[in-house]
């Protein structure tokens, strides 16, 4: 798949075929995502990885317990075979940024002391390439955030404390007929923004009507 056809092409995906993924194509995904920028290449991202029924409903029983499911909007996302979740590990940033070359920038003293905290946004890259490997694969994903269930999870999966959830990424192949739907969930009603409102050229403007 030619790259612009892949971001032209991603939708996220809410509705999985319970399919397992090929041998060895989760690993690819995931080595194509850890390929992403990083500041002071400190790679402080980490995925765990539910493959599996067995495993997935480690987090689905958390997150959505049987007697709750029936008003669920989207059923067949429990049946997504993989969900990543991407880890952020702020002490690896501030650990990177109190190395020689890095030191004068004052954000080695604590994660307190970063006006941007760069651990998510590597994180986000690393889910951004993810998703697009995902595409070019012809599977469907989709990112979401982690709420009420974080803290249980957590301990559930044995994470340290240390380590951040961004969210999750379930991965899988989507059923035929989410393959043939368009935009689902927020995108169903909302338009996307205009090129023009968002870029502000030579200084700030305001959106165009
Ligand atoms: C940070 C972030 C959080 C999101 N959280 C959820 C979520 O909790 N549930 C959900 O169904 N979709 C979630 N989404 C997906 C968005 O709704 C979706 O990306 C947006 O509507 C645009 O649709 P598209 O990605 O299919 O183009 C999230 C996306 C992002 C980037």
């Amino acid at each position: 798949m030619e790259f612009e056809q892949a971001i032209r092409q991603r939708r996220m995906t809410r509705d999985f075929d319970p399919t397992p993924l090929a041998p060895g194509q989760l690993d690819s995904l995931l080595d194509l995502a850890r390929r992403v920028p990083s500041a002071g290449f400190s790679q402080g991202f980490e995925f765990l990885v539910l493959e599996g029924s067995e495993q997935t409903s480690r987090y689905w029983d958390l997150a959505l317990p049987e007697a709750k499911r029936g008003g669920f909007p989207w059923p067949g996302l429990l049946h997504a075979p993989v969900l990543v979740i991407p880890l952020a590990h702020s002490d690896s940033y501030v650990r990177r940024y109190s190395e020689k070359d890095k030191a004068k920038t004052g954000l080695g003293e604590s994660a307190d002391a970063w006006p941007v905290p760069y651990w998510h946004i590597d994180t986000g890259m690393a889910v951004m390439a993810l998703l697009l490997a995902v595409t070019d694969a012809g599977l469907g994903a989709l990112f979401f955030g982690m709420f009420h269930e974080r803290d249980a999870v957590l301990v559930e999966l044995g994470v340290p404390s240390e380590y951040e959830p961004v969210g999750i990424v379930a991965i899988g192949h989507p059923t035929q007929a989410a393959r043939a739907q368009g935009a689902e969930g927020s995108a169903k009603t909302r338009s996307r923004r205009r090129l023009d409102n968002i870029v502000h050229r030579g200084s700030w403007s305001p959106p165009v009507q």
